[in-house]
């Protein structure tokens, strides 16, 4: 008779446990994305093994509360009358003070041992190279350069296998951003005047997708970013012909900063959004006049082109008039 609040309690405990562990059996649920990268791997150790922690306490605490609840209930003691007194117990009170400090001091440990390997930049000199990339975040769009001076907009390809280490930062009239691609590593914000880094190593080819993690304005869900990992021979052929072709004006670079930087407020088609329309506006045939406003502004819009190159300005002012243009 006792006995029965009891054994329900265990079977509403194990159907909560099943459906956590359906949860993380799937897709998604609470389990991290899959890490390619070793940094990532190292932040989705640290969070099994807090999560275990964290589920185990869990499960102590609220069986004890219901364990207790049932022990110690008032059952046929009369309304007003005292339950059973109990006094302290300085054993287990010093048990349950001395295990949470060992708990935290574990996770503590753990963590900075891992740290390392998840923070510290991979150095230049090993055997497989390093490529650096300086990724400048704006309102709302990614834009990548790489060494030899070719640039992309949202899109950074990568070599698979290869370090790539970013280096971010803002423009001076732009807000807090932060970069994150869940499979290859952790957030790193992106801070007006200053710079930061981080890095990856893609594990093998693929696209991996990630998004600006800082509320910075009306389009930060709009500021997506996506991680394209090729085998390195590829990668190498593809930024020497892709350099070439921005510095020879036949690179897709001005339809892939118009879908950047102009198509969220815009409208990919110019139909206008939340930013006035394009398609057939005077302005779309002016090329100096798209240069002023973009590198300037106007009234909500900010200064998305103040830093482009006249290659990457005359790749966006084509495309747009090419597209957009009345007279065109
Ligand atoms: Cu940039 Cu949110």
């Amino acid at each position: 008779m006792r006995r029965t609040p009891l054994l329900s309690a265990c079977v509403l405990a194990a159907l909560a446990l099943a459906t956590a562990g359906a949860a993380l059996a799937g897709n998604g649920g609470i389990a991290p994305v899959e890490p390619r990268s070793p940094n990532a791997d190292g932040i989705r150790d640290s969070y099994w093994l807090i999560l275990a922690v964290v589920l185990a306490i869990f499960a102590l605490v609220e069986g004890l509360l219901v364990t207790f609840v049932i022990r110690f209930r008032r059952g046929r003691r009369q309304r007003f009358e005292d339950g059973a007194q109990l006094h302290g117990k300085s054993s287990l009170e010093v048990l349950w003070t001395a295990v949470p400090v060992l708990i935290l001091f574990a996770i503590v440990a753990f963590v900075f041992v891992k740290l390392p390997g998840i923070r510290n930049v991979p150095s230049a000199d090993a055997a497989a190279g390093r490529l650096d990339v300086a990724v400048t975040a704006h309102r709302y769009y990614w834009q990548f350069e790489y060494p030899n001076g070719a640039v992309s907009v949202d899109t950074l390809r990568a070599p698979v296998g290869q370090p790539v280490k970013l280096t971010l930062t803002a423009p001076d009239d732009d807000v807090i951003h932060s970069w994150w691609i869940p499979a290859l590593g952790g957030k790193i914000d992106a801070i007006p005047g200053q710079t930061t880094s981080t890095w990856f190593t893609a594990d093998r080819p693929g696209v991996y997708k990630g998004r600006c993690a800082e509320l910075c304005g009306l389009l930060h869900a709009e500021m997506l970013a996506w991680v394209e990992a090729v085998p390195k021979p590829e990668f190498d052929a593809w930024l020497e012909r892709e350099a070439a072709a921005q510095q020879a004006g036949t690179s897709k670079l001005g339809e892939q900063t118009y879908a950047g930087a102009c198509a969220k407020c815009h409208g990919l088609a110019g139909q206008g959004d939340i930013g006035p329309r394009l398609d057939g506006s005077a302005i779309a045939s002016d090329p100096a006049g798209i240069e002023k406003v973009v590198r300037e502004g106007r009234n909500a819009m900010p200064t998305v082109g103040a830093a482009w190159s006249d290659s990457q300005m005359d790749a966006l002012t084509g495309y747009v008039k090419e597209r957009f243009g009345s007279g065109g």
